[in-house]
């Protein structure tokens, strides 16, 4: 069956935030909307399809997780990433940074100091500062095409301060980087030096582009097995983010009695109806979905790449390696008298996420999401250029 990425779906009356918040964020509505990490595209039928035959029985009340479902996100890491996880490693969490906040909250006290490597996914700031606890940048380096993990100041910082827990996107956001199994397994050595807990977010871990393979943090050494937890979620892969459905994988058991006990007590790891029902349809029917889906996004990406450096040489476009965000460097822009590099992109009619929420180095990058039927990025590229003409012209 051929499936269907190129048909514009008016998303307004909905409630999307990539919408609905607008206005508030960019001072206006009419703008492509090309920020939010979720994708324009239909959720796949078939998921559909599972929640409404169940929407047709007129009773939702509790619901028992079946046991289909937790071997349906087993067989699921099994075929795509070739990591064997037991039953008992898996509990559910309900999102991904709302667990982040619980590991948080678990593992951490008050002014204790949680690593983040930025430029990275704001929420891993925003969560630490809000439960009062310090966030220790330990910067990412760029090379001009990719980031590479300072692991030297790491250890400086470890050596000075103790930080029990460390968040790491795996694949990174905003950057588009697969680590590698050599980087991940250098930085567990260093955490379970310095007896750190690491929460391997790997919610873009099911979309590797251009052969690419994803590497599971806990799955690289025996030192992260011991101080890794991962986190996942069928969420982006299949654009079912609103149903809130996630996992956490802990293969130590001391780490996993400790804080599944803490979900447990809280009955946090009780999944809900759509949850189940929805995560189970993605990773039991959802194959064939997913491999045209990675092949329209390489295709937008490749677009991308290609067109908007040749259209607007300013601006580098470095191919991401996983997931459907792609990281525009645009800092020589300020060549050509641009200063207000998020301001160019609002004036061109377009929304994307401006580099510095990401943290310190963001500053001057761009995050576009390509996640959307082709012809949308076409009109962006277009009116990107017309913007551009009609400033230095
Ligand atoms: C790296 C990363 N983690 C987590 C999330 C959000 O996950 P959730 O909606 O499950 O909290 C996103 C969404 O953009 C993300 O990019």
């Amino acid at each position: 069956m051929k499936y269907d990425f190129d048909t514009i779906i008016d998303r307004r009356g909905t409630d999307t935030v990539k919408i609905g918040r607008l206005k508030e964020l960019f001072g206006k509505e009419d703008l492509i909307p090309l920020w939010v990490a979720d994708m324009d595209f239909e959720t796949p039928p078939f998921i559909r399809k599972a929640l409404e035959d169940r929407f047709r029985h007129p009773i939702f009340g509790y619901t028992i997780a079946f046991e289909d479902y937790w071997q349906s996100i087993i067989s699921w890491l099994k075929y795509l990433h070739g990591w064997e996880i037991r039953r008992e490693w898996l509990t559910y969490i309900p999102g991904i940074v709302k667990g982040i906040g619980l590991a948080i909250v678990h593992f951490t006290g008050k002014g204790d100091h949680v690593i983040i490597q930025p430029p990275v996914y704001h929420p891993f700031r925003m969560v630490t500062e809000r439960n009062g606890r310090v966030v220790q940048n330990n910067p990412l380096i760029w090379d001009g095409t990719r980031y590479q993990m300072d692991l030297d100041h790491m250890e400086d910082v470890l050596k000075r301060r103790r930080c029990p827990l460390l968040v790491l996107s795996n694949p990174h956001n905003p950057g588009g980087c697969m680590w590698s199994k050599e980087t991940l397994a250098d930085l567990a050595h260093i955490c379970y030096k310095y007896n750190v807990t690491v929460i391997s977010d790997e919610i873009h871990a099911d979309m590797p582009m251009f052969g690419n393979r994803h590497t599971p943090f806990t799955s690289v050494s025996q030192e992260a097995a011991q101080v890794g937890i991962v986190f996942g979620a069928p969420s982006k892969t299949f654009n079912m983010a609103g149903l809130v459905s996630s996992f956490a994988v802990i293969e130590n058991p001391q780490l996993r009695k400790a804080f599944y006990g803490f979900l447990h007590a809280c009955e946090l790891d009780d999944p809900t109806l759509i949850a189940t029902i929805a995560t189970h349809a993605a990773y039991s029917q959802g194959k064939e979905w997913h491999r045209q889906m990675l092949d329209y996004v390489e295709n937008n990406i490749n677009y991308v790449v290609t067109q908007l450096p040749r259209l607007i040489p300013l601006i580098k476009a470095p191919r991401p390696e996983a997931s459907f965000l792609v990281w525009l460097d645009c800092r020589d822009l300020k060549k050509a008298g641009i200063e207000d590099i998020p301001g160019f992109f609002t004036g061109a009619g377009l929304a994307l996420n401006d580099g510095s929420m990401f943290g310190p180095g963001g500053e001057g990058f761009m995050r576009l999401n390509v996640g959307c039927p082709k012809i949308i990025l076409e009109k962006a590229l277009e009116q990107l250029y017309d913007h551009y003409r009609s400033i230095i012209c």
